[in-house]
């Protein structure tokens, strides 16, 4: 969390005072897919042993809270609104880029909390999301043959043998930068930044271009005078309501780095991952005799697992099994990304088996990565029709099977890029070509990004 604790978080589980037969090491004994082959291993421990010494990026204290908040959208007494680049990269961590995607955050959970009437968890997948899986080790071009480019925290995207060989210091250079990062969000927080409940102060043109354009003024008139109103009793401006909470996520890919920034605390049994809140566990990793597994089981940290039209009802019960054996309340966030054509047939047996096993966990849609396309002329994107569909039909399948969508997860930047097609400025194909700008998944721009809080209310509210 980027602002001070106010209260203690409450214990929510038994304390349990060691996880058996676990060490920040013990993944290092199991297959680890997904890990660069650094050609200089003294180099490597050496940095390892800097990013080690150098001091952790979030506090115990702040990993807690936010478990406590993950149950309670488990509970349905919170909304986790989660958010932030597919890879985050060294070049792009500047001032203006990292306060307009907090600004579309915020903005967004403003119009979540106003409508659902519930508190909105914030996690942004940033200040550490810069390494990528990939389906290859090697990329092959004109008969060349390279590394592939893992992310800016192992080599650069560069298709040359200097720029593809991964370098340790870079494990350095990110840690650095994720500091950065956090330094810069807690400090716009604190300067009032979050102050953005006025929505006179949005940026909002595009409304105009949607069907719905008479619904969003309203929902948008509304939110100004319900705080408005609470200026009003309390006689001055909402200090607290300025002031938000806001943590950060990121996939836990790089074994070796994440075990540099796993530590105890003082007053705490057991070990943290310190380089985050909420680190994240991917399909491609998430073998139960693997190396990303071990090392998960052992940290205290909240865990997302992302899930997809492949996962396997009996395959996910075990991950459950070893990640959440106590069936711990705020433990286990799901991350289901199938797809607006496959969530009806893939959630609904995921769902039944984890009720069914008792594992309290927090459903989160992501309406992303199952609707990535990639069009005739070469172009990824995904179609914000498809995005919507996605969530709706995820609402609608946890409301039959008796379970609750707690949360969303979603690709966005706060520019105002062309990757998404539709929205209410119904971006064409040709539109792609004006602002492209992710060298990895297309994310939904400003606008859509808001357009698509308005229409979870919408559904929901
Ligand atoms: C992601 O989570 O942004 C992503 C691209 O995931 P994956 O490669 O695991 O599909
Ligand atoms: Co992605």
């Amino acid at each position: 969390m980027l602002r001070p604790v106010r209260r203690m978080p409450e214990p929510i589980a038994q304390p349990v005072l060691e996880v058996p037969g676990w060490e920040p090491a013990t993944w290092q004994a199991r297959p680890a897919v997904q890990q660069p082959s650094y050609p200089d291993q003294a180099a490597l421990a050496a940095a390892l042993a800097e990013v080690a010494s150098l001091p952790s990026l979030v506090t115990s204290l702040e990993i807690l809270t936010l478990k406590r908040q993950i149950a309670e959208c488990a509970e349905g007494k919170r909304f986790l609104l989660q958010g932030g680049d597919c890879a985050e990269s060294f070049a792009e961590c500047d001032s203006h880029t990292i306060s307009n995607r907090l600004k579309v955050l915020l903005q967004m959970s403003v119009v979540l909390i106003h409508g659902l009437k519930l508190p909105v968890v914030r996690v942004g997948r940033f200040a550490g999301q810069y390494a990528k899986p990939r389906s290859t080790d090697l990329e092959t071009r004109d008969g060349v043959t390279l590394p592939s480019y893992r992310g800016d925290i192992v080599n650069d995207a560069e298709f040359t043998v200097a720029a593809r060989t991964p370098d340790p210091r870079r494990l350095v250079r990110a840690h650095s930068l994720s500091a950065l990062t956090i330094n810069f969000v807690r400090a716009l927080m604190d300067g009032g930044f979050a102050d953005l409940h006025h929505p006179e102060y949005w940026d909002l043109g595009w409304v105009e271009h949607s069907p719905l354009a008479r619904e969003y003024r309203r929902m948008v008139e509304s939110i100004g005078e319900a705080v408005r109103f609470m200026e009003t009793l309390a006689g001055e401006p909402l200090g607290s309501f300025s002031r938000v909470d806001f943590y950060t996520s990121h996939e836990a890919l790089l074994l070796h780095y994440e075990q540099a920034l796993t530590r105890r605390v003082p007053r705490q049994w057991g070990s943290f991952n310190l380089s985050t809140h909420l680190p994240w566990i991917g399909m491609r990793t998430a073998d139960l005799a693997g190396a990303h597994v071990e090392y998960c089981r052992g940290i205290r940290n909240p865990i997302g697992i992302k899930i997809g039209t492949g996962t396997k009802p009996e395959q996910l019960l075990r991950l459950a099994e070893a990640l959440d054996p106590q069936r711990e309340p705020g433990r286990l966030t799901l991350i289901h990304r199938m797809g607006a054509r496959g969530i009806g047939e893939a959630l609904p047996p995921l769902l039944e088996t984890v009720k069914r096993a008792g594992h309290p966990v927090l459903w989160c849609c992501d309406p992303m990565h199952g609707n990535t396309e990639t069009l005739d002329n070469g172009v990824k994107t995904r179609r914000f029709e498809n995005i919507r569909t996605e969530l709706d039909h995820a609402f609608d399948i946890h409301a039959a099977a008796g379970t609750r969508l707690g949360g969303v997860h979603l690709e966005l930047t706060g520019e105002n890029v062309t990757e998404c097609l539709g929205g209410a400025r119904d971006l064409t194909p040709e539109d792609l070509q004006r602002a492209y700008k992710s060298s990895v998944d297309p994310r939904l721009n400003y606008e859509q990004s808001l357009e698509l809080a308005m229409l979870i209310v919408r559904k929901r509210g």
